[in-house]
């Protein structure tokens, strides 16, 4: 094998996201069938399609909210068999939900730093973290307001933050589910 090639052969095997066959049924219809995608490093994607496609039905896979009835998916070279979203938060999977999927008795920043939690960083990193992320996403002054408070826009702009918070001090891959 030339150098190209290896250099070629080892991209791929670190793939931050390769899906293959993945197949998911609900009673009457076939949600993904055989679906295959691939991710490079620094690729963003859209997944477009008619209501009841099944895009977001893919994400929910990917982010460990459903198994998938058959087909793999690798994280970085790595074969993955997520039973539940904490386990597709600590290999930096964040998803940023359709209908936002916040937490109504935490704090916008409690919000923010629930992935960081998972990951198991500690309180005063978590906060800094989050607190950064919160300015970034144009949410400073509201980080102890209730999610209840703030906009539809607003509260999808934290959905956005914690998936980036889980990113902003690691590799991460971002989900945005429609
Ligand atoms: N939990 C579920 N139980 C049963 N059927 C489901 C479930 N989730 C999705 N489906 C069905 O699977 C199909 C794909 O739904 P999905 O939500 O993935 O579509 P979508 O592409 O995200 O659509 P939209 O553009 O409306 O958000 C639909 O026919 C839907 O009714
Ligand atoms: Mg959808």
């Amino acid at each position: 094998m030339g150098i190209a090639e290896n250099v070629q052969a080892e991209k791929f095997q670190n793939l931050p996201l390769d899906l293959k066959g993945i197949t998911k049924k609900f009673p009457g219809i076939i949600a993904n069938d055989n679906v295959e995608f691939t991710l490079r490093e620094g690729e963003i994607h859209t997944i477009l399609g008619e209501n009841g496609a099944g895009k977001s039905t893919l994400m929910n896979i990917i982010a460990g909210l459903y198994p998938a009835d058959a087909g793999e998916i690798k994280v970085f070279g790595e074969l993955v068999n997520f039973t539940n979203p904490r386990q597709a938060i600590e290999k930096s999977i964040g998803m940023v939900f359709q209908h936002f999927g916040l937490f109504p008795h935490r704090t916008v920043i409690e919000n923010i730093a629930y992935g960081l939690e998972v990951r198991g960083n500690k309180k005063a990193e978590r906060i800094e973290k989050s607190m950064e992320v919160l300015k970034m996403v144009g949410l400073d002054g509201w980080q102890n307001n209730y999610p209840r408070e703030l906009s539809g826009g607003m509260q999808q702009r934290v959905g956005l933050a914690r998936a980036l918070a889980v990113d902003y001090a690691n590799k991460g891959i971002k989900i945005n589910a429609i």
